[in-house]
This record gives structure tokens, C-alpha cells and sequence, in this order.
């Protein structure tokens, strides 16, 4: 993108990631999760660490290496994920990747959940969580660039347009999670930039090319 290589044109300049899944717990020592490696996000964290940005990596529970010169923030709810990347704010560009549960347990239960011979299986009753890309998109302090991930089994470009509108993101990096696709818990992505003016398909590539391609946007948008 007209860079030098080894410049950091991020220098002085804050980003927020979220990254890996939430784990919602249903009692002491069961919850809710989902398929999410941490993978993605924590390359753009490092992606934006190399070309010099100060970088709060705000991740769930995720079992991958942590990223080189991030600020990490381990949490385990969703809930906590929300009130560490409000802590972050103000930042020039937040960028939210976390597979973030939709829903958790209404109250998760104090104490193990015991069996009950001849008793029906207890009920799990669900409350929605925060939208945390929603927040911070329609936020007092909203970063200058915020973009969204969109994990969609189909209608990939449609759904992930509407996300841009309902949370207020500059853009969505849309990709298709279908189990056949391999991309959940691999290593290669492909995926849609979905812009209010357009949508650009990328080749597939790695997730860590995917994310030094979006550090250089980010780069790009910023210092224009
Ligand atoms: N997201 C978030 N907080 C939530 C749910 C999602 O910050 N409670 C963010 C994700 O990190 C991602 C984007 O919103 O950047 C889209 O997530 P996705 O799960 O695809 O969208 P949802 O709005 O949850 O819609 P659905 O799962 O029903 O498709
Ligand atoms: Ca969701």
C-alpha cells in the first residue's frame, strides 16, 4: 500500500481487538461456548502491533499462543469482555473478532447442578447478552475506524451488510463458517469486506495475511 517495509505508520496510535470465544457459565463448573480458535483476531492484534499501533487485545478463553507486543485482557463472559473494551476506550480503531455468545445462562446456578433420579433434565433458561461492536459503534467515544466481524452459514454478504447498519460499523469483514469451509478453528480465511459504499471479495488466504491486509487498510483509512 505504498508503505515502507519496517515503518510503523500506526505509531501513537490505539486500537482495541476482541478475539476467541465467551464462555457463559451455567454453574461452577459447566458453560456454554462455541467453535471460535482465537486465531483471527489475535493475528490482526499482531498484525497492528507490528506496524506500531498500541494494541488492547481483549480475549476470551482461547488455547493458542498470546500475540507479541499486545496489551492482553483475559476474560471469560461476555459481559466482562463488554466492560473491558469500554475500560480501553478512547482508541483510534477497534476492531471486534471475539465469537461473542449471543446468549447467556439467566442465572447460572451457584453450585454444581446435581442430578435428580426420575426427575426431568433441568431447564436452561437463556438471557441475550450485550452487543459489544454495538456499543461501541454508537458510543460517545467512538473509535474513528470501527469494523465487525460477521460469521454467517448463509446469506454471507446480505447479513453481513445489515450488521453494518444495526451496530454502526465503518466495516465488515464477513466469512462463511460453514463446517465445510474449514475456516472456524483453521488456519486460511476468505472473506468479504463489506463497506457502506461496496463489497470486495478477497482471495482465500491465510488468517495471518488476512490480517496484515486489514492492518494495512486500517493504516491506510487512519492517515488519510
Ligand atoms: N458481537 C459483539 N457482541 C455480541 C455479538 C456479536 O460484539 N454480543 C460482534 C462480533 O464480535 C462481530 C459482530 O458483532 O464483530 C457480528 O457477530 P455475529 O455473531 O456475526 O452477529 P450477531 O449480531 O450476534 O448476529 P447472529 O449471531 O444472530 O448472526
Ligand atoms: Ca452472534
Amino acid at each position: 500500500e505504498g508503505l515502507l517495509a519496517g515503518a510503523k505508520p500506526l505509531a501513537g496510535r490505539k486500537a482495541i481487538v476482541t478475539s476467541g470465544p465467551t464462555h457463559e457459565p451455567i454453574d461452577p463448573v459447566r458453560y456454554i461456548a462455541n467453535r471460535s480458535s482465537g486465531k483471527q483476531g489475535h493475528a490482526i492484534a499482531a498484525a497492528l502491533a507490528r506496524l506500531g499501533a498500541d494494541v488492547t487485545l481483549v480475549c476470551g478463553p482461547v488455547a493458542i499462543p498470546d500475540p507479541a507486543g499486545v496489551q492482553l485482557v483475559r476474560v471469560e463472559r461476555a459481559a466482562e469482555m463488554r466492560d473491558a473494551v469500554v475500560a480501553a476506550l478512547p482508541a483510534d480503531v477497534a476492531v471486534m473478532v471475539a465469537a461473542v455468545a449471543d446468549w447467556r445462562v439467566a442465572s447460572a446456578a451457584g453450585n454444581k447442578i446435581k442430578k435428580r433420579p426420575g426427575e426431568a433434565p433441568p431447564p436452561l433458561q437463556l438471557a441475550e447478552n450485550p452487543d459489544i461492536l454495538k456499543t461501541i459503534g454508537h458510543h460517545a467515544s467512538r473509535p474513528k475506524l470501527v469494523i465487525g466481524f460477521a460469521a454467517e452459514t448463509e446469506n454471507v454478504a446480505e447479513n453481513g451488510r445489515a450488521k453494518l447498519e444495526r451496530k454502526g460499523a465503518d466495516y465488515i469483514v464477513a466469512n462463511d463458517v460453514s463446517p465445510a469451509t474449514g475456516i472456524m478453528g483453521g488456519d486460511r480465511n476468505r472473506v468479504k469486506l463489506i463497506a457502506r459504499d461496496g463489497i470486495e471479495e478477497w482471495p482465500e488466504m491465510g488468517k495471518d495475511d488476512v490480517a496484515d491486509k486489514l492492518a494495512a487498510l486500517i493504516a491506510a483509512k487512519l492517515l488519510s
